[in-house]
């Protein structure tokens, strides 16, 4: 399985705090079938001001210490992008941190606030399609105003925008709202990749298992192939895992 978003990298925002329990977090991915991890630091300008540039060193010495570890995850390097008005900025400057391509489109892995959709958020998004970004929304399920009405995700959705659930949604491990919701875009057919967004071990872990046993249960082996595996390898590696 891949898994599109996560915080394993250590340091950096508020997922893993140490190479110690970075390292213990990709033992856990690795055990769980997790094959790659694409880590997505967030990216949040005023709160975590980090940069692909200022990322790098931090990567290039963890991709080393899974090395000495004989750890078999193989990694790559995005952001989970907070929409702002500094998304603008960094597109202009080519600065964007992808997580791979989509129909020849860049994906952009892009957070909503909690709390909230803001107002002009859809004109956001056609700004970034015009210029050949796609935004996968991380966890809409889990954002208030969907929360509270699933149809403020239409719009995002007509605009063809891509969707990644995450899994303790579908399994029920965030509560009520997120899974009914989680399971209403599944039964849509408007989720994309079903990822970890693991940030620790206790609370956030690198899982992705449960939740692919639920979804073949529920909506079959095929489907659970696409989300786990066939969508997210088409993203990182632009082909179907059986090609890589
Ligand atoms: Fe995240």
């Amino acid at each position: 399985m891949i898994d599109l978003h996560c915080h394993l990298l250590p340091g950096v925002d508020d997922g893993a705090q140490s190479v110690s329990e970075a390292v213990a977090l990709a033992q856990m991915a690795v055990a769980d079938g997790i094959e790659h991890m694409v880590l997505t630091p967030h990216l949040h300008p005023g709160r975590y001001d980090n940069s692909l540039l200022g990322l790098q060193p931090h990567f290039d010495a963890f991709k080393v210490a899974l090395k000495e570890q004989n750890i078999p995850l193989s990694l790559s390097l995005a952001c989970e992008v907070r929409l702002s008005a500094e998304v603008l900025q960094l597109a202009v400057a080519n600065e964007l941190p992808f997580i791979g391509e989509w129909n020849g489109y860049h994906v952009l892995l892009l957070e909503l606030p909690h709390s909230h959709i803001p107002p002009g958020s859809d004109k956001l998004v056609k700004w970034l399609l015009a210029r050949n970004i796609i935004p996968m929304i991380a966890h809409p399920e889990r954002n208030k105003d969907i929360v509270h009405n699933l149809d403020k995700v239409l719009p995002f959705v007509d605009l063809g925008c891509l969707f990644q659930v995450t899994a303790m949604s579908v399994t029920g491990e965030f509560g009520v709202p997120a899974h009914q919701r989680a399971h209403e875009m599944l039964e849509n057919n408007w989720v994309t990749v079903i990822a970890t967004d693991a940030h620790n071990r206790q609370h956030r872990p690198p899982v992705l298992s449960k939740a692919r046993h639920l979804i073949e249960q529920m909506y079959g082996a095929d489907r659970a192939v696409s989300l786990f595996s066939g969508n997210p390898s088409d993203i990182v590696f632009h082909a179907s895992p059986e090609k890589v």
